[in-house]
């Protein structure tokens, strides 16, 4: 019998899991930058949080969620975003409490839905998000979608538009509303059953119905920035202002409306302008919710944030021939020659390691050309080369693999020697 990997997930080998390595060290030097610290919530939570929090005429809870029962007959599900267990935990833990305001989180972790798979779209992807809670000043706003576009940029990603629209507070929304009720409903019946279950409790989000986005009605439906009072217009201006001044540039596009529930006011996509990956181009995603703490029940609390997997933000990079890796992983490859010499070769790794060198050696009872091939081709820096001889006079041979040069070493200079010679790349 043989088993095949479940439909909508991958395997990351190596070769590819360094560069993600790379872009998870990456968004946590962004974040110390940007004063948000790190939280790890479960993998699973309460099947309700979900249904409450994404909100429950989304397609995410509708169709897309890991959903069973524990052995305890609880219903659990695995998390299909982050979001919502980020602010259960604020709640949980009474983070408005806490001293430092707002809080601001940032997590990393694979989130689970239930989707076709496609290219860029899988049923296991890894998120890194961020969550600003307490703060309704609009410079957040900005800083979320400024760490954003950083990160893209940092690793070398080029052609990036970046969206936005507000979505308005809950006056604006519920004048929004009214009106596209009004819209859409002499005609309701020619939209899919979800639309017109969506009409009374959510119309928003009929506009964004994958199976209905082509019915003439949605190019004409009101847009939300024409139903914001002045105290929504006033912010969204603000927002507009401090990406202007970042000198990040930016579209207003007011048919952004995003696939959960929770957001008010900024909504934000970033996407690859150009060339995207099959039918995809949108790259992260995020906004202000400014309810949702009160939804999960805690105290009213603004917040902002933003997510994007790395699954999409790598297929990008490839897109545009950006090649995170640079450096081959290994210092030193200890070849020897002699059983003497190979039976020496275990101590002599641990003692190299332990002074911190990335060191490896045959282990395959490979001949000495062989052992200098697998040293080449895993791209050592520095070939040691113990020969019996050698060891029964307590010497070494060293060979920088760049020049080619060759020196004999007593044992006790091999550290000094292999870090000169690495510094001696890193400056090359
Ligand atoms: P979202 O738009 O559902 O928002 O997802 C954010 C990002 O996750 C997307 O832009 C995309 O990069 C990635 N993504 C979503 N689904 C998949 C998938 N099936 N395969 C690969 N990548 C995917 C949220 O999840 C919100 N929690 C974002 C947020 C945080 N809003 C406020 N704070």
């Amino acid at each position: 019998m043989s088993f095949t990997i479940p439909r909508g997930t991958q395997d990351i080998l190596p070769g590819e899991s360094e560069k993600w390595q790379i872009v998870e060290q990456t968004a946590h030097d962004l974040c110390r930058r940007y004063n948000y610290k790190e939280i790890r919530t479960p993998i699973f939570e309460q099947t309700e949080l979900f249904a409450r929090g994404v909100g429950d005429t989304t397609d995410i809870v509708q169709k897309e969620m890991y959903e069973f029962k524990d052995r305890g007959d609880r219903s659990l599900t695995l998390r299909p975003e982050g979001t919502a267990p980020v602010v259960r935990s604020y709640v949980g833990e009474k983070m408005h409490g806490w001293v430092n305001q707002p809080v601001k989180l940032y997590y990393t972790g694979p989130m689970f839905r239930y989707e076709r798979p496609q290219s860029g779209r899988m049923r296991q992807f890894v998120q890194f998000g961020v969550e600003a809670l307490g703060s309704a000043d609009p410079a957040v706003d900005a800083e979320v979608i400024a760490l954003a576009m950083e990160l893209y940029q940092e690793l070398g990603l080029k052609d990036l538009k970046l969206v936005i629209n507000s979505l308005g507070d809950k006056e604006s929304r519920e004048a929004h509303k009214q009106a596209l009720i009004q819209h859409f409903e002499p005609r309701i019946n020619e939209f899919c059953a979800d639309c017109q279950a969506r009409l009374t409790k959510n119309p928003l989000r009929i506009l964004d119905c994958k199976v209905d986005r082509d019915h003439e009605l949605m190019g004409s439906a009101p847009a939300i920035l024409d139903y914001l009072n002045e105290d929504s217009t006033k912010y969204f201006k603000q927002v507009q202002e401090f990406l202007s001044a970042m000198k990040i540039p930016f579209v207003v596009d007011p048919t952004l409306v995003r696939g959960l529930d929770y957001y008010n006011n900024t909504a934000f996509e970033i996407m690859l302008d150009g060339e995207g990956f099959g039918a995809i181009t949108t790259l992260a995603g995020g906004g202000r919710y400014n309810g949702l703490v009160e939804d999960i029940g805690g105290p009213e609390t603004p917040g902002i944030g933003f997510a994007l997997s790395i699954e999409r933000l790598l297929m990008a990079l490839e897109v545009q021939g950006v090649d995170l890796i640079q450096d081959s992983q290994l210092d030193v490859y200890l070849v020897t020659l002699g059983d003497k010499a190979k039976n020496k070769a275990p101590e002599l790794l641990y003692q190299l390691r332990k002074q911190g060198f990335s060191v490896d050696a045959d282990y395959m009872g490979k001949k000495m050309k062989a052992q200098m091939k697998t040293a080449n081709r895993q791209q050592a820096h520095a070939v040691l080369i113990l020969g019996d001889d050698e060891l029964a006079e307590g010497k070494i041979n060293v060979k920088e693999m760049a020049t080619g040069e060759q020196k004999l070493l007593q044992l006790g200079e091999l550290e000094a020697e292999l870090a000169a010679l690495l510094q001696r790349k890193d400056e090359a």
